[in-house]
């Protein structure tokens, strides 16, 4: 079987690795992948956003799966698309695909169906962000509506702040949307609550915290993340009864009702305040670097995963897990997530040899006469599984000091609740 995985980043290396340790043989193509997985599968480097010349490419390579990582694709109705033209694609429909691409659409949803998470309000126009600062006290969160490639959501800590950036999204700051949400800032541990979903069942699928923020101490700017572990000690059984119940089980059931049923991963975001979960946002993918800590633990085939979630037969199937816990830590080009040169050769990484239990993911990489270059801010995962969260991060600091890449720089700190 030919399959195409869409995405270049961490994330994708990592279900590139599963999908090629299958025991479904298939060849694997990466759209348009990383240096990291082009030692498993063919690169083909080409806008995936082009569906129509994405569409004569996978006909051309006879794939009969296409796996889509990234949530722009997603968004933008690739599922549909590619559906429309017979071919089988693991992903959410455009329609479900808004639970990530606009915040006004998954915060609907939320109110009508009694879902917990912060006091909201959708804002089109002045008026309404003055009228909910006169009832709300401060921090508040202001977030633009549509995709902003993670730059789209602020805590304000004054009203001033709150009308200054609402005024940019209003006068078209974001591409996506000129609409925003203002939200209550919710104390509290983040959790990201995973699961694989098809029209009749959803099965969990790992869970995991990633710390989001470039600084030790949660301090500075947001980031794609800076690390992650998994499992998330945080998500008991009493804890996950009430996500399933309070949140999936009704957004999966609303999307039913519409005629537009969720099928693909589902990312929870949740934010947990006194043992309670809140929803703070969906993502309609994997998450990243979140999968890079979840698929090393799995032990199910993912092939097979992907293979029944598409026939909707992910009833045949009870997802086994490895009794490890892993972490990964990503290696950054100084400046990220600000400006950050690019083209930068990473010397030692060709020397580096990794023991059974350790993996480096790629992300923001490629390769030119076998040497390695960065072309992105978050360059390597560094990442590794073990009995012991505490032992884990020692290994993985050893790698990193073996890469001793000069142009990098890590948190120290990744996994600092559980160490
Ligand atoms: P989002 O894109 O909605 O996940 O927001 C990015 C990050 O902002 C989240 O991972 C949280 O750390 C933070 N955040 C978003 N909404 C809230 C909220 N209502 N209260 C506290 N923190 C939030
Ligand atoms: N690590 C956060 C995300 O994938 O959105």
């Amino acid at each position: 079987m030919n399959i195409a995985l869409i995405g270049s980043g961490g994330r994708e290396h990592a279900l590139c690795q599963k999908i090629y340790e299958s025991s479904i043989k298939s060849k694997i193509y990466c759209i348009p992948g990383n240096a990291g997985t082009a030692k498993l599968a063919t690169n083909l480097n080409f806008d995936f956003l082009n569906f129509k010349f994405l569409l004569k490419n996978l006909k051309k390579n006879k794939i009969s799966l296409v796996i889509v990582g990234p949530e722009q694709p997603l968004v933008n109705g690739i599922v549909d698309f590619l559906k429309k033209n017979k071919i089988r694609v693991f992903g959410p429909n455009k329609y479900a695909a808004q639970l990530e691409g606009s915040k006004a659409f998954m915060k609907s949803i939320c109110k009508k169906n009694n879902i917990p998470t912060a006091n909201f309000k959708i804002c089109k126009k002045k008026s309404e962000v003055l009228n909910f600062l006169k009832n709300n006290n401060m921090p508040l969160v202001v977030k633009a509506d549509g995709l902003a490639a993670g730059k789209g959501v602020a805590i304000c800590n004054s009203k001033n702040e709150v009308i200054n950036l609402s005024n940019e999204i209003f006068s078209g700051k974001f591409k996506s949307s000129k609409k925003l949400v203002l939200e209550e800032f919710l104390e509290g541990e983040e959790a990201s609550y995973f699961l694989i979903v098809d029209k009749k069942k959803f099965s969990f699928i790992g869970s995991a915290q990633d710390h989001k923020r470039v600084g030790e101490n949660e301090t500075g700017p947001n980031t794609g993340g800076m690390g992650a572990y998994s499992p998330a000690p945080i998500i008991n059984n009493s804890l996950e009864k009430k996500i399933i119940s309070r949140i999936i089980k009704p957004t999966l059931s609303a999307l039913k009702k519409k005629g537009k049923p969720y099928t693909g991963f589902l990312y929870a975001g949740l934010m947990i305040k006194n043992g309670e979960p809140y929803l703070i946002e969906y993502n309609v993918r994997m998450g990243d670097p979140e999968c890079q800590v979840i698929m090393p633990r799995l032990k199910t085939d993912i092939v097979k995963l992907f293979i029944l979630a598409t026939k909707n037969k992910l009833n045949k199937i009870k997802i086994k897990w490895k009794k490890r816990k892993c972490m990964t830590i990503v290696l950054c080009t100084k400046g990220y997530p600000g400006k950050y040169k690019k083209n930068l050769l990473i010397k030692n990484l060709n020397k580096v040899l990794l023991k059974k239990n350790s993996q480096i993911f790629h992300a923001g990489t490629q390769i030119i006469n076998k040497k390695y270059f960065s072309i992105g801010g978050r360059v390597l995962n560094i990442t590794s599984t073990g009995q012991s969260f505490f032992k884990i991060r020692k290994v993985i600091f050893k790698i990193i000091r073996k890469i001793n890449w000069k142009y990098g720089f890590f948190r120290k700190d990744i996994g600092w609740r559980v160490v």
